[in-house]
């Protein structure tokens, strides 16, 4: 029994967690037992994915190394494949990711312009066991209007990085939905309602080997 496994990416502000609550709900609606988790980090506060959380995202952290930064990424997918979506796959589940692997390749990898991309994809496949996502949805979203969306939060380490940062991120995820389009769909910008019908349209094919 193997469930289905579908990740979320894109910049920061592209609506995924709206966007993966309504798809939980609509799979949940259908009888499917969904399990949604969000990256970098754990379940309960506290525990080490969330702690690894803090240290990543904390604005106070301004000297982070990329590869020290990329590393702690890892730790926390490694721990959330092997403990959570391993398990959760077994059982036929539908494991939702808010980001994974790509996102690395996205923002540690093109972003921050520093570390081979192909470093950044060995390493993914390292923490992950291998373990590639069934479909990747990626939502795209020019980055001013993104960073716009969320200007009100306070920014978080990642999101102070800049535009022109923001803007390798961007190019990176349209490289990687180019180079490997079995797996990755690209979700142009929309209203929520125009979004998440797009989304529907990508998974519903896929619902037929998950379980009830
Ligand atoms: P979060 O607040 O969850 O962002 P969002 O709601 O936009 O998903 O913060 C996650 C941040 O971490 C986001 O700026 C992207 C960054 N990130 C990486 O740089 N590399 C990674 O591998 C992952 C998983 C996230």
């Amino acid at each position: 029994m193997s469930g289905l496994f579908i990740t979320f990416e894109g910049g920061d502000g592209s609506g995924k967690s709206t966007q993966i609550s309504l798809l939980a709900e609509r799979l949940e609606a259908l009888g499917h037992d969904v399990r949604t988790f969000r990256e970098p980090g754990g379940l309960e506060p506290g525990d080490a994915g969330e702690r690894i959380r803090d240290i990543l995202l904390d604005p106070v952290h301004t000297s982070l190394d990329v590869r020290a930064e990329l590393l702690l990424y890892e730790a926390s997918r490694a721990q959330l494949v092997a403990a959570h979506y391993r398990p959760a796959l077994a059982e036929g589940a539908i494991v939702i990711g808010d980001r994974y692997a790509d996102s690395s390749v996205a923002y540690q990898g093109y972003g921050r312009d520093v570390l081979p991309v192909a470093e950044v994809h060995e390493l993914n496949r390292i923490a992950t066991g291998g373990l590639v996502p069934d479909l990747t949805l990626l939502l795209d979203i020019e980055p001013e209007a993104g960073l716009g969306t969320i200007a009100h939060r306070g920014a978080d380490r990642l999101e102070a990085a800049g535009l022109p940062f923001h803007e390798r991120v961007r190019a990176g995820y349209l490289t990687i939905a180019a180079e490997d389009p079995g797996r990755v769909r690209l979700v142009p910008r929309g209203t929520v309602d125009e979004v998440a019908a797009a989304v529907w349209a990508h998974v519903e094919p896929l619902l037929s080997g998950a379980r009830r």
